[in-house]
């Protein structure tokens, strides 16, 4: 793993910087991919509604939302050393882990129209599965993120979770936007103001383990760890997943069981969340 981030260099800074997305393709190996897979599967097995601390599901998504409860192969990649001396580079400051979590699409969907995440800081989408059309891809406007956006092409939307805007009437019109190619192992790095969608697909099953970083002191979600995981996790490492973060924490777990709170920015009733892991065990076919 080491040797993988080590290949990192100034030209994928700059692209970054510059573009506001990285695309390398097949840059982690297969087998550390399997050893992922192999961590995880079992806690998608085990779905709960409203459960945290296993895996859980929210319309089309099954959510682990706390990876380093499961796997070590995972945690290690999130926190390589070479990956944190790159995120420093592109931050100038010391990085904190804010979010740890694996997405699995269960559904086909209709997809997600262009949006903008909001916060300064930086999304990694690792694909635990071959990117394809037919399980669905994000895609993205380069340079997007440094596009102003005017209250006049804003959509509103009912759930206050991105930005979405009205292309059409936007500056983004009939930009070009840059694909995801490669292979299982396939790693995307993006800012998270870039705009991006996901078109329409056809067939369930896509799997991305989702990064996201922030500069020392930004909110970051309470993470759950296996204790036994940290041992292995050198002080920096330590330092990027549990304690740069500020005091104050995002959406993340409050209590044990049904809390609508717990959802954030959804606010999803108990008694949906039981319809969405019901309708999850008698139509999914993943
Ligand atoms: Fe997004």
């Amino acid at each position: 793993m080491q040797e993988t981030f080590s290949k990192l260099n100034q030209t994928h800074l700059d692209t970054l910087r510059e573009q506001g997305v990285l695309v390398l393709p097949d840059f982690i190996s297969e087998q550390t991919i399997s050893l992922i897979k192999k961590d995880t599967s079992p806690w998608l097995e085990k779905v709960g509604f409203n459960n945290r601390i296993s895996s859980l599901i929210i319309g089309n998504n099954q959510w682990i939302e706390h990876v380093g409860m499961c796997s070590l192969a995972a945690l290690k990649l999130a926190l390589d050393e070479n990956l944190i001396r790159f995120l420093e580079d592109y931050f100038e400051t010391s990085v904190a882990l804010g979010s740890f979590s694996l997405q699995r699409k269960i559904f086909p969907e209709k997809g997600i129209r262009l949006h903008s995440d909001r916060g300064e800081g930086l999304s990694v989408f690792l694909y635990l599965t071959n990117p394809s059309e037919k399980t669905g891809v994000t895609e993205f406007i380069k340079t997007s993120h440094t596009t102003e956006i005017k209250e006049s092409y804003l959509l509103k939307n009912a759930i206050d979770d991105a930005a979405y805007i009205d292309i059409e009437k936007s500056p983004l019109k009939s930009k070009p936007f840059k694909k995801t190619i490669g292979n299982k192992g396939t790693l995307v790095m993006f800012h998270r103001g870039i705009w991006h969608q996901l078109p329409k697909f056809q067939a369930p099953g896509r799997e991305i383990l989702m990064m996201q970083y922030f500069q020392k002191d930004s909110p970051a979600k309470d993470h759950l760890v296996k204790n036994s995981f940290l041992q292995s996790l050198s002080k920096r490492q330590s330092e990027v997943y549990l304690s740069n973060c500020s005091s104050s924490s995002l959406p993340s777990l409050v209590e044990f069981g049904s809390d609508p709170e717990a959802m954030g920015v959804y606010k999803i009733p108990a008694w949906k969340m039981f319809v969405y892991v019901l309708r999850y065990k008698l139509i999914s076919k993943v």
